[in-house]
């Protein structure tokens, strides 16, 4: 992004519809959901409730194309180190490249490696769920622990939730991130060691959190069934084999990915292994199919037809000519109760950056604070501060039109209440509709004064509704690389590296330093007061 110009054109289109209400051109326009829609790979987008008209989208365009999205793209696709800071390819696509050309990466085609990973993933994942691969003891596994934290964990987790209906009852997946004792704890405190499959998932294999609990899982095994029960109970998947060997997995339940797969990128990886057994492997490759899909559009359709292009836009546009700080994911869908969190590293460890490429200030803002909670339990907890708040969200809608389920009339009601929130937001309720109300309700005239101010909604609240057949394990793999291209969309137009992220170092380098600290092994002298403070009240009550 251009400071001067491109902020500039946008702040008058801003500007220019200050006082243009959603339901003013709504009624003007008889087409806007036609004008304002598209469709890709499955997923229906319907954009017509923002802030935008003609000019508005074709200034946002320009500007993605001024900022090179489809140069930087084609340097993605053809393995440029686009990853500067870390001297990376971001190669994520080729994991689910369903296509038969070579995919070269620093002058090697991954993609037999690509394929004899996912072959092995098969083989294994086949071998699990038939009880052909045992315990140690020759029970059958009926319960894997996933241990990895961030992209090793995030996205496995949420799709084993999201596609719950493909799941076996007999064989489940629990997922291990924390370093504090008590997740790891309460997932083994129902779990029978016999029955009990290891996966420990680091991209670099040194991850503290990861390491310790992998530790304790491992003591958890050699305590209850032996030492020689470890190889039996465990798998690895990264890309430090070195590590995974040393810790004693077995070299043929070793899954290797690559240093061009960053971790929130990861779950088209080995990563994806839990997803695997939990689903079948058949069931996985479905996923990496609509990821493709999705792939496909990103690549071929034109940006002012492409969803993540338009999504990406708008997000810029409400960050940058508005000042919009927040983004909020609203799926009605309770398998996708972790899709906000999975979107919350992969966009804000993503663009959550104040430096471009070439380590200059941005002076814009950059990444949204991305949240949110499955419709309708959000409805009774936090929309009122969407509809009545200061602050204007832009939300992300998104719904099924068939539910897994037969249970009438639970999807109905879902949907009325989906399409209810984005019209609320929209249209708002204006003082006549609420004085009009009041008075059909036969309220006194000093009340309905009192009351009106309360009960009026500013509407004008933007959102997007994203509409998809039902949620199968190829439009929910859609759906996550539409948020990906997204957020590579973004990053480009902000020129910042959305592929690193240093900001997670610090906290990481202190908490080694103050370890022997917490410990009692070493003095707490040099800190700042606050932090000697609490190591002191810490130190005095463990
Ligand atoms: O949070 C930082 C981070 O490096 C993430 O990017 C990554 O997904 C996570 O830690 C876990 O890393 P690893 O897979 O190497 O254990």
């Amino acid at each position: 992004m251009a400071k001067g110009s491109a902020l500039n054109s946008l702040m008058k289109h801003r500007k220019r519809l200050d006082d243009v209400t959603m339901r003013e051109q709504f009624a003007i326009d008889p087409n806007r959901f036609q004008r304002y829609s598209a469709t890709g790979a499955g997923i229906l987008l319907d954009y017509s409730k923002n802030r935008i008209d003609g000019d508005v989208m074709s200034a946002l365009f320009d500007l993605a194309r001024a900022a090179g999205v489809e140069e930087r793209r084609d340097q993605m696709c053809e393995g440029e180190h686009i990853n500067i800071t870390e001297d990376r390819a971001v190669m994520h696509m080729a994991l689910r490249y369903q296509g038969d050309k070579p995919v070269p990466v620093d002058g090697k085609d991954v993609m037999p490696d690509v394929r004899a990973v996912l072959k092995a993933i098969e083989n294994y994942t086949n071998a699990i769920r038939s009880g052909e691969i045992r315990g140690h003891g020759g029970a059958q596994f009926t319960d894997i622990v996933n241990i990895g934290i961030g992209g090793s964990d995030l996205g496995p987790a949420m799709v084993t939730l999201a596609l719950e209906p493909y799941t076996r009852a007999d064989l489940r997946a629990h997922y291990v991130s924390n370093v504090d004792g008590a997740h790891i704890h309460d997932v083994l405190k129902r779990l029978d060691p016999k029955k009990t499959l290891f996966i420990v998932a680091s991209k670099t294999f040194t991850t503290d959190e990861t390491m310790t609990n992998a530790n304790s899982a491992r003591d958890w095994i050699a305590d209850t069934l032996g030492e020689e029960a470890v190889p039996n109970h465990f798998a690895a998947v990264s890309t430090n084999i070195p590590a995974c060997a040393k810790f004693g997995i077995r070299e043929d339940r070793i899954f290797g990915f690559w240093d061009w797969v960053g971790g929130r990128y990861s779950v088209w990886s080995a990563i994806g292994l839990p997803i695997a057994l939990a689903v079948g492997y058949d069931n996985f490759a479905k996923f990496l199919q609509g990821a493709d899909a999705m792939d496909r559009h990103f690549l071929s359709a034109p940006l002012e037809d492409n969803l993540p292009v338009i999504m990406a836009v708008l997000g810029v546009w409400y960050r940058n000519a508005w000042g919009f700080s927040t983004h909020a994911v609203l799926p009605y869908d309770q398998r996708l109760s972790r899709f906000a969190a999975y979107l919350q590293q992969q966009d804000m460890e993503s663009n959550g950056k104040s430096v471009t490429l070439s380590g200059k200030s941005v002076g814009w803002s950059t990444g949204p604070i991305v949240w949110g909670e499955p419709g309708t339990n959000g409805q009774h907890a936090f929309y009122q501060l969407i509809h009545q708040g200061t602050d204007v969200i832009p939300c992300d809608f998104l719904i099924a039109a068939k539910p897994h389920e037969s249970l009438p009339p639970h999807h109905d009601k879902l949907v009325a209440n989906v399409l209810a929130q984005s019209e609320a937001l929209m249209l708002g309720k204006t003082k006549v509709e609420v004085v009009e109300e009041l008075k059909a309700q036969g309220l006194s005239k000093a009340r309905i004064k009192e009351l009106t101010p309360h009960k009026m909604f500013p509407g004008n609240r933007p959102s997007n509704t994203l509409f998809y057949e039902k949620l199968t394990p190829e439009t929910l793999g859609s759906l996550v690389a539409l948020y990906e291209h997204k957020v590579f969309t973004q990053g480009v137009i902000w020129n910042i590296n959305s592929y690193d992220q240093w900001g997670v170092e610090l906290g990481k380098q202190l908490a080694k330093a103050l370890l022997p600290k917490v410990e009692g092994k070493q003095s707490g002298e040099g800190h700042d007061s606050s932090t000697q403070g609490l190591l002191a009240y810490y130190l005095a009550n463990k």
